[in-house]
């Protein structure tokens, strides 16, 4: 039933994304690069995020007046702060559709899921980067984003406490705590590359860039409304006075809505069940046999060909000794295998095969995959 469902999800993206092509035409369809559009919004933002460090002061008491400065003083200061802000909700909005997409295709299984874990984490890791980049500006959102966070740490049995004293760097609000924000910003935001690097590890290939044409549009997007509608920061922060509310960015700020409507506790619990239910995803269809490549000991004559051609590293060389001629034999990882057939029209001794598909089939697949234009089936 739910394979079934995700069949029909399927056919209906694909005839979508192929709508699709007679507004943007195949070349500049945003969904043939779901994955390269929210690289677009991270690079805008870490681009912009430098121009904002340059003059940021991370102090309860400079901060704002330094996010002030930049806004009012800083030659397009309004609206590089204008493009940091809105292409973080750019990059979690096509983020979402990225996840959706390659879950809808399919596309998050097998030896896809180093991909799918590293993008769970990539998304908790943009929340707390965003969560703690509202709180540099130092506004009466801010404070109250301090507040709640701290009480509903506490909320979590045994490492509660810690947690909460970590987050404000201290057991009250001083600098440091404006000190610790700044720093997982911005460490975490460095932390996005080691995850991307992960991301990609099993991808061959990732189509990583848009095109010239679709990048200008996107960034337009962004640049147009940063110039129209300048973000502004609130009232400043005042310790002494409790602000009642504040406005929302739903893309970022909307675990703080949940925290005072119902025990910070149940919230803690729903997001940690999310979590794990997004981690077993990958797991949830089991009805089908891997065949990943064997290879014939007989035929294998070590040429290291099929081994180079991999493009999911599946395929190591070990030294053998059981035969007078040949020095080395090919060797799959079961787990890595995709199977792509690849290392089946690599091998010119017939040595290498996947078992559910005779070779014939698997040569004129990859002569259909050739001649398909670029960008469809990404
Ligand atoms: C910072 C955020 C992210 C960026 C920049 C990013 C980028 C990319 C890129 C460039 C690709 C290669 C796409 C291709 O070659 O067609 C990719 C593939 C993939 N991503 Fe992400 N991604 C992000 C977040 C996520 C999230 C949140 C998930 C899901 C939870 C996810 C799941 C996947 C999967 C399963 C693939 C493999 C798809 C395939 O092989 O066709 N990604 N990602
Ligand atoms: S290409 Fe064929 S013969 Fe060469 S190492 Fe691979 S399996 Fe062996
Ligand atoms: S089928 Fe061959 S080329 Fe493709 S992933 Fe498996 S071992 Fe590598």
């Amino acid at each position: 039933m739910y394979k079934k469902i995700l069949d029909k999800l399927q056919v209906l993206t694909i005839s979508f994304e192929k709508w699709l092509n007679k507004v943007f035409s195949q070349q500049y369809n945003p969904f043939y690069y779901h994955g390269a559009v929210p690289n677009l919004f991270m690079w805008t933002l870490f681009i912009t995020g430098l121009l904002l460090f340059a003059y940021f002061q991370p102090t309860l008491d400079s901060a704002y007046i330094s996010v002030n400065y930049i806004s009012n003083k800083i030659p397009f200061g309004s609206v590089v702060r204008g493009m940091h802000r809105y292409s973080a909700d750019a990059m979690m909005i096509a983020v979402l559709i990225h996840a959706i997409r390659v879950y809808f295709t399919d596309r998050y299984r097998k030896y896809r899921w180093i991909a799918w874990y590293s993008g769970v984490a990539l998304i908790l890791c943009m929340l707390v980067i965003g969560i703690t980049g509202y709180v540099l500006v130092w506004d009466e959102r801010s404070y109250m984003i301090v507040l709640m966070m701290t009480d509903a740490l506490k909320q979590i049995p045994v490492i509660g406490f810690p947690l909460a004293e970590l987050f404000v760097n201290g057991k009250v609000i001083t600098h440091y705590t404006m000190a610790m924000s700044f720093f997982l910003h911005v460490g975490i935001s460095f932390f996005l590359f080691y995850l991307l690097w992960l991301h990609y590890l099993r991808i061959s290939r990732p189509v990583t860039d848009v095109p010239l044409g679709l990048g200008l549009l996107l960034t337009a997007t962004i640049v147009i409304p940063s110039a129209l509608i300048p973000v502004v920061s609130g009232k400043p922060a005042v310790l002494t006075q409790t602000p009642q509310e504040f406005p929302l960015d739903w893309f970022y700020l909307w675990i703080f809505p949940l925290f005072s409507g119902m025990p910070a506790l149940i919230v803690w619990t729903a997001l940690f069940i999310g979590v794990a239910v997004l981690l077993a995803v990958p797991y949830l269809i089991t009805d089908e046999p891997k065949s990943p490549a064997i290879v014939s000991l007989s035929n294998c004559v070590g040429c290291t060909l099929c081994a180079k051609d991999c493009p999911y590293e599946a395929i190591y060389m070990v030294p053998r000794t059981d035969h007078p001629k040949f020095k080395q034999l090919a060797i799959v990882i079961d787990s890595r295998c995709a199977e792509c057939g690849l290392c089946v029209g690599a091998c010119a001794f017939k040595a290498i095969d996947l078992p559910q598909e005779h070779s014939k089939e698997i040569i004129a697949k990859i002569g259909d995959v050739l001649k398909e234009p670029a960008g469809v089936g990404t």
